[in-house]
């Protein structure tokens, strides 16, 4: 079986032709948080400038370290890292102390125009050839590298495992790789998770192993899944078939690969919803849990609204199980967890991504219906859920009129349920109060199916109901 050329574009090495010997001893820090991409970006910077890449959180992480270290040769670093102006600040530290270190920008900021390389993330080959001319890589030092293809897969996927389905290797301090398990070896978790905690999130396997990798990971973890586990270790064990689905399906689309992974994670996604635990509890685990927003998020929206569902007199099981569908497939398109946040066009405006990226937000509910096109036995009547998520009909942008009564009654649910674990997931100074936001919920959907929907939601949230709320 082929793989996709888009799959080729972002597995093969770069091409820096006629480069490459690294010129000794460089550092460069850098700062970004989706792991994905600082995986990716570290281990080809080192692969194909040999500069040494250090790691920094934020702004202040990266202060903190140039006070202390003078030599420092390249910063890569991300416009902002949660609420803070990562790049301004780092900006204006280099340049009051006049540190004539070069300076990458990962997006784009327009305060700082012709002041530092501003480089789309999504172009990271970009990002490597432009760190390797500002690490003064010469080309007549170059050493042609035929390091094999590696495809990165997150460690904590692998944890879910008992034994190594093929053999995985781990990348050693000087950018060599060795074999951690050899195909059918057990997997120790203590010391897999040990791994983990020192820093490797990424293990990996050869390239043109990836699909045997994925046939065997697949029926491995289908029968770990259906096993009876602690709701603990579901969460833990679907997020990891959550996040390699995912992987799965942006760097080769629905194959069938991806769409068995799918339905995996799906299936636990349901077992989730149907937990006995109390559902604070439950949400409380999620919302502490270390995984990232998408998954997150999308969990906590199916737990809820298969509750509300169960409180509308149409409400019915296969209902929660389309819940469950869309909940895995509304935001799968896009790239960045970050960006799964996105719920206003405001927000969108503000965003100071790429006009690429606004586009793959602003259209991501009508992309996902695309995607799931030639997904086999889509539950009735998702394709128009999934594509109505943000309210509106066309599944461009986000609906400006929150309570247009031509949504159907399952976006309506799935739109409510995920502003109300948006503030879950960020509650406002002070905790959230449900009582208060179920009142704030109110005000704004006052008819019709909204109305409705806000009043099961107050039933599952506030239990037992209250009689007289003032
Ligand atoms: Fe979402
Ligand atoms: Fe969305």
């Amino acid at each position: 079986m082929g793989s996709k050329k888009e799959d080729q574009e972002k597995t093969k090495p770069i091409e820096i032709i006629e480069e490459v010997l690294p010129p000794p001893e460089t550092t460069t820090l850098l700062v970004e948080d989706a792991p994905a991409l600082k995986r990716l970006l570290t281990l080809n910077l080192e692969i194909y400038t040999a500069t040494k890449v250090v790691n920094k959180y934020n702004a202040d992480d990266l202060v903190e370290y140039l006070k202390k270290n003078k030599k420092v040769d390249l910063i890569i670093c991300k416009n902002m890292i949660g609420k803070e102006n990562t790049i301004l600040k780092t900006y204006y530290y280099v340049k009051s102390n006049r540190l004539k270190i070069p300076i990458i920008l990962l997006g784009k900021n327009p305060k700082l125009h012709n002041e530092v390389q501003m480089i789309d993330p999504g172009d990271w080959k970009s990002v490597i050839k432009t760190s390797a001319k500002l690490l003064n890589v010469k080309a007549q030092n170059m050493i042609r590298q035929e390091l094999p293809d590696y495809y990165p897969i997150e460690t904590k996927t692998l944890l879910i495992l008992n034994n190594a389905p093929i053999d995985i290797m781990k990348q050693c301090d000087d950018g060599t790789f060795e074999i951690l398990y050899k195909a059918q070896d057990k997997i120790d978790k203590s010391k897999l998770r040990q791994i983990a905690i020192e820093g490797a999130h990424f293990l990996y396997i050869k390239k043109k192993s990836r699909l045997k990798f994925a046939q065997n990971f697949s029926n491995d973890v289908q029968s770990v899944l259906q096993k009876e586990m602690t709701d603990n270790d579901r969460i833990y064990a679907t997020g990891a078939t959550f996040s390699y689905s995912k992987q799965l399906i942006t760097t080769s689309g629905l194959t069938e690969g991806a769409i068995e992974m799918a339905q995996t994670t799906i299936g636990s996604m349901l077992k989730l919803t149907e937990s006995s635990k109390e559902l604070t509890k439950l949400l409380e685990i999620l919302s502490e849990s270390e995984e990232g927003y998408l998954y997150k998020h999308s969990v906590m929206i199916a737990i809820i609204a298969s509750n509300v569902i169960s409180k509308m007199e149409w409400g019915s099981k296969s209902q929660k199980e389309s819940i469950c569908f869309m909940a895995f497939f509304h935001d799968i398109t896009i790239p960045d967890d970050d960006l799964c946040q996105i719920q206003t066009n405001s927000g969108l405006e503000k965003a100071e991504v790429s006009p690429e990226l606004k586009n793959k937000v602003r259209n991501h509910a009508k992309d996902a219906k695309e995607l799931i096109a030639s997904y086999p036995n889509v539950p009735y009547g998702a394709e128009s859920f999934i594509l109505q998520h943000h309210g509106t009909k066309t599944g461009i942008g986000f609906s400006e009129n929150p309570t247009d009564p031509n949504i159907s009654p399952m976006a309506i649910v799935f739109k409510i349920v995920e502003e109300y674990v948006d503030v879950c997931i960020h509650p406002p100074k002070g905790g959230l109060k449900r009582e208060e936001y179920i009142e704030h919920l109110k005000k704004i959907y006052k008819a019709g199916q909204y109305k409705k929907v806000v009043e099961a939601l107050e039933q599952v949230l506030i239990a037992p109901p209250k009689k007289e709320e003032k």
